[in-house]
């Protein structure tokens, strides 16, 4: 039995990876390892709530100690990392805890890791031969794209906001373990993910919370900065598949080949609230999009070549863009209705 250390599962990818995980895999143990900071929540997991092969505990990936105490109580032989600081706002106001979350607590698990599964550089304890790190990451870290072109594994990396700059020291920071000790690493890089259980700051959350509430719909600059979209649990999936048959040391980007300018998305939004739950005054709630002063540094474009997860491990997003927006649109509309 796997017995696989998952931090940050009470955010917004974690908690649906481990529903995932523990629904697809009768025989693997999933620890969560959280903070429980603003963006964590612990109602994401309720439906999970004191299942046998599910253990949450409260910390910080930052502290070693606990981090080693669970490495030894769970036996613990693979781990998902997902646990940061996400949100780009807030690493232009504050970047120091981006710092001290995504990079020295990405090298306190990588060390601890490493003591635990390793007697040495090149030198795995008997047993432990399997054992894997896996790092999720983002395509942030590839920094901006003009109108054409995709990132790909081999881009060069080129971070731009403090966010993207601490998740790509923290992907290097792997890159090391990998080629100075020999651990067995894979890291994936992902575009922006959307679906159930994300923190109310980010864009989808926002575009439909104020919708209902009759509020301005912010939209930053002039709402023609692009990203590209996949279905989170396309993301579970992609992550699942890499840590069970990625090649160690690899990075592998994932993404949905699914690219919408911001004030598209929220237009595509409002028709489908329109339809959904019909304004009382009958006008479109695209009456709400307000434009606001963009975010400084903002990147024009992301954009990912997953042509070598798709090509080398079998992936592909299942998840069409309407489906996978009507799932997400009902799921909030269910969780704000009775909000507003
Ligand atoms: N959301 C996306 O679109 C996206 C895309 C690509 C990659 N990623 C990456 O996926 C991972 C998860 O993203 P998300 O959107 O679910 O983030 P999130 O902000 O929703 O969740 C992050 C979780 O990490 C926890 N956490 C933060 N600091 C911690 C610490 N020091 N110790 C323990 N727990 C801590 C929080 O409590 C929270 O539960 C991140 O590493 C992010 O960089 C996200």
């Amino acid at each position: 039995m796997n017995s696989i250390l998952v931090t940050g599962g009470a955010g917004f990818i974690g908690s649906n990876l481990i529903i995932y995980l523990l629904d697809t895999y009768p025989d693997c143990r999933v620890v969560n390892l959280d903070k429980l900071t603003y963006a964590g929540n612990s109602e994401n997991l309720a439906d999970i709530q004191g299942h046998e092969r599910y253990n949450f505990v409260h910390g910080d990936i930052g502290n070693s100690e606990l981090v080693n105490y669970l490495f030894e109580s769970f036996s613990i032989d693979a781990v998902m990392h997902l646990a940061a600081e996400s949100h780009v706002d807030n690493s232009i106001s504050g970047p120091e805890i981006f710092i001290q979350s995504n990079v020295y607590g990405t090298f306190v698990l990588l060390d601890t890791a490493f003591r635990y599964w390793m007697d040495g550089p090149f030198k795995c304890k008997p047993g432990f031969e399997k054992c894997r790190f896996l790092h999720v990451s983002t395509d942030e870290v590839y920094g901006s794209l003009g109108e054409t072109g995709l990132f790909s594994e081999t881009t060069p990396y080129a971070p731009n906001s403090p966010y993207s700059a601490s998740k790509a020291a923290s992907d290097m920071l792997v890159r090391s373990y990998f080629h100075t000790y020999g651990m067995n690493t894979v890291i994936t890089n992902c575009s922006n993910n959307y679906g159930p259980r994300q923190h109310n700051e980010k864009l989808i959350p926002t575009i439909i919370r104020n919708a209902l509430k009759g509020a301005p719909i912010p939209i930053y600059g002039d709402g023609k900065n692009v990203r590209d979209w996949l279905y989170v649990t396309d993301h579970c999936r992609g992550l699942e598949l890499a840590l069970r048959k990625g090649k160690s040391g690899e990075t592998y980007n994932i993404g949905g080949k699914n690219e919408w300018q911001n004030i598209s998305i929220a237009r595509l939004i409002c028709r489908n609230l329109d339809i959904k739950r019909p304004r009382n005054d009958g006008s479109s709630y695209e009456e709400q999009l307000t434009y606001v002063a963009d975010r400084p540094g903002h990147d024009l474009r992301y954009a990912i070549d997953a042509s070598k997860i798709e090509t080398e491990l079998g992936w592909h997003a299942h998840e069409s863009f309407e489906s996978g927006m009507e799932k997400t649109v009902d799921w909030y509309l269910n969780k704000y209705v009775s909000a507003v």
